[in-house]
């Protein structure tokens, strides 16, 4: 079988004969070519595969508010006289609270517990920040429980809270996990006689990404701060415009308190009609300011993407599209969002965002209106919202799209009138097979110069039908990488997706990131997002083999930048082929001024190409370390068969 297997893939990657003659290649240290920009390689975030809540979004408890549509109890198990409400409650955008009554001929007691997403993970002497809303209804003390019990219900640690008096006030105690255990459960019960309401019950670690209280997992936001992405597109994806026109996104219901941010469905609920996620939701408690302040923590420019009046068009196929008379308050928000990010304290978005927590503007350059929008009608909605952001707000880029494929009917429709409205990017999507990447490593070496530049705005290479994140994938996009930085004139945005799936709840596969409730896995294509981010240098370099590009001849890909910065050439070569090769590099220098160091820190990704990293065993591909020597200028390479692999080779300018 496995042979078989090699059989198929080695076809895919055109794999022929195994070469032994050595392959010259020259960079030439003195033309630099394009500037390579800063913000090139980034993240793009969807809240699919409970990315948001479940995921990056710390709270553990599903549901806090009892507002998902028509199962207000999901995600609970109730006990004793236990009753959904209405009436009177604190949150006017989230009218769901819920009403104890324990009387003494209850044995049990009454209460409510939560399963967290697909369990609640704690870990032994951690803190937890357990709070809620109560009331008692007739003023009278009663005692709350919060209790946590781990997967073999024990108790994993727990704290009793009074609540006093007949006005709905904020209560929280502190939980200290005794057990590490990703699938508790917690105990949410009145200890006393009489009749409580409760009301946004949350669990939260008191470790936090830069330790803020409605803040992000901390390992999930370091693995994407690793990643030092220059961009951060989000909220999405089709999230941004929803199963229908009523659960789009709408960045303005992400704003203010988190009690009072209306929870919406989520539009990777009923994707597939085999496994459906009826407790998918977003509570945005992950939402626009807390996007920006991410962008802002990681060094990324924010790339946020609004509705343009269709509602999800990619598998849908019943999509819901505004009249276009009808488009202004959608334009109104795309303008808003604007001021809410740039605007002084003085303007009204401004101050809201001041009274958020950030009176400093967050310097906002990007816009992306509709996300991978098609059909003879996008381009005018489109229209419409240029001709009214443009004149007011001329700094900002605006992205248009190239629809869901890279190539195609509708391709062919959209780029052309992406031209003629003078777009500043266009927004390409590509989800193809490893093959495919391949054959495009020369994709962008023809594209028109003069009109938008690109943003690769989501790709990842699917390998069928498996759709692993394994190392062939990774690989495929490693060599296609090499094309896009070969056209950074062009192409100036790249981000793959997704970028974050639950292991045990997911919609969509490869992911970038794989996670359960206490631990992640970064997968093999996360180490070439890595290796690309972190050696994307300032200016291409020309790299040939024979005076042509390497792109595919011979199993081959490759580029090569120069930084400024570390004063140093970064050479990115990935090899196909089975073979090892024999590869000799040549850096043309330019005149007497500049000599290199003979020590090369080389990078290499390679492995058995069926393999991914997984949480079991996280280190199957990772990058590993290697010194080579320059012999003069002269760089002698043995590059292992499928394998990818960076030399940094540092400089002096004499
Ligand atoms: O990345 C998953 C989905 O793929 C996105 O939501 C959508 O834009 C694309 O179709």
């Amino acid at each position: 079988m496995r042979t078989i297997l090699a059989g198929i893939i080695a076809t895919f990657f055109g794999i022929t004969t195994t070469q032994s003659q050595t392959i010259e290649l020259v960079v030439q240290a003195g033309k630099p070519g394009a500037a390579i920009r800063p913000d090139m390689y980034g993240v793009f975030f969807e809240d699919i595969n409970f990315a948001a809540d479940g995921g990056l979004y710390a709270e553990l408890v599903k549901n806090r508010s009892f507002d998902f549509t028509h199962t207000p109890l999901s995600g609970w198990t109730t006990y004793g006289p236990v009753e959904v409400r209405t009436d009177g409650g604190p949150f006017e955008r989230n009218p769901h609270y819920v009403r104890l009554t324990n009387k003494w001929e209850i044995l049990t007691g009454t209460g409510l517990v939560n399963e967290g997403f697909r369990g609640i993970g704690i870990k032994e002497n951690e803190s937890y920040r357990f709070s809620f809303y109560a009331r008692s209804t007739d003023g009278v003390p009663k005692k709350i429980k919060g209790e946590l019990t781990d997967s073999k219900n024990n108790p994993a640690g727990g704290v009793d809270i009074e609540v006093v008096g007949k006005e709905w006030k904020k209560y929280t105690g502190m939980i200290t996990g005794n057990v590490t255990d990703a699938h508790c459960r917690l105990n949410v019960g009145l200890l006393t006689e009489g009749v409580v309401d409760l009301e946004h019950i949350s669990l939260f670690p008191v470790k936090t990404w830069k330790n803020r209280e409605n803040g992000m997992r901390p390992d999930i936001a370091q693995a994407l701060a690793d990643l030092k992405p220059g961009v951060l597109r989000f909220p999405g994806g089709c999230i941004v415009e929803g199963n229908n026109l009523a659960t789009r996104y709408q960045w303005k219901n992400t704003l203010g308190p988190v009690e009072n941010r209306p929870v919406n469905e989520n539009r990777w609920n009923y994707e597939f009609k085999h496994k459906f996620f009826p407790d998918y939701f977003q509570s945005y408690g992950l939402g626009f300011f807390e996007f920006f302040l991410l962008a802002e923590d990681w060094g990324a420019e924010p790339l946020p993407v609004v509705s343009c009046g269709f509602s999800c068009q990619f598998q849908t196929g019943r999509e819901q599209v505004v009249p276009l008379d009808s488009l202004q308050p959608y334009i109104d928000d795309a303008l808003d969002l604007i001021a809410f990010a740039n605007a002084p304290v003085t303007d009204p978005w401004g101050k809201i965002r001041a009274e958020m927590g950030h009176p400093a503007p967050f310097n906002l350059k990007y816009l992306a209106i509709g996300n991978e929008q098609w059909g003879e009608l996008y381009h005018l909605y489109l229209e419409a919202f240029m001709k009214q952001i443009r004149p007011k707000y001329p700094q900002i880029k605006l992205i248009g799209t190239a629809g869901p494929s890279a190539s195609g009917e509708e391709f062919d429709r959209l780029w052309p009138q992406m031209k003629a409205l003078k777009v500043d990017l266009v927004d390409e999507h590509y989800y193809m097979p490893p093959q495919w990447f391949l054959n495009n490593a020369k994709r962008y070496d023809t594209y028109d110069r003069k009109g938008p530049k690109v943003f690769a705005g989501e790709y990842a290479a699917h390998t069928r039908p498996t759709k692993k994140n394994s190392f062939e994938a990774a690989l495929a996009e490693a060599a296609f990488l090499t094309g896009i930085e070969r056209n950074a004139d062009i192409v100036h945005l790249a981000t793959y997706a997704p970028l974050l799936a639950h292991v045990d709840a997911w919609q969509w596969n490869p992911d970038l990131i794989w996670f359960d409730n206490l631990s992640l896995v970064k997968s093999v294509n996360y180490y070439v997002q890595q290796l690309y981010s972190h050696n994307k240098g300032d200016h291409l370099l020309p790299l040939t083999r024979n005076g042509a590009v390497v792109a595919g001849e011979e199993q081959l890909y490759a580029s090569a930048v120069t930084g400024k910065q570390k004063k140093e050439i970064v050479i990115k070569l990935a090899n196909t082929s089975t073979a090892e090769r024999d590869i000799r590099i040549r850096i043309d220098l330019p005149g007497k001024g500049m000599s290199l160091s003979p020590e090369v820190e080389a990078t290499i990704l390679s492995g058995d190409i069926q393999e991914e990293n997984t949480l079991a065993e996280p280190q199957k591909i990772v990058p590993v370390n290697d010194q080579q020597t320059l012999s003069g200028q002269t760089l002698s390479l043995k590059v292992k068969g499928q394998s990818f692999n960076v030399y940094r080779i540092k400089y002096h300018i004499l």
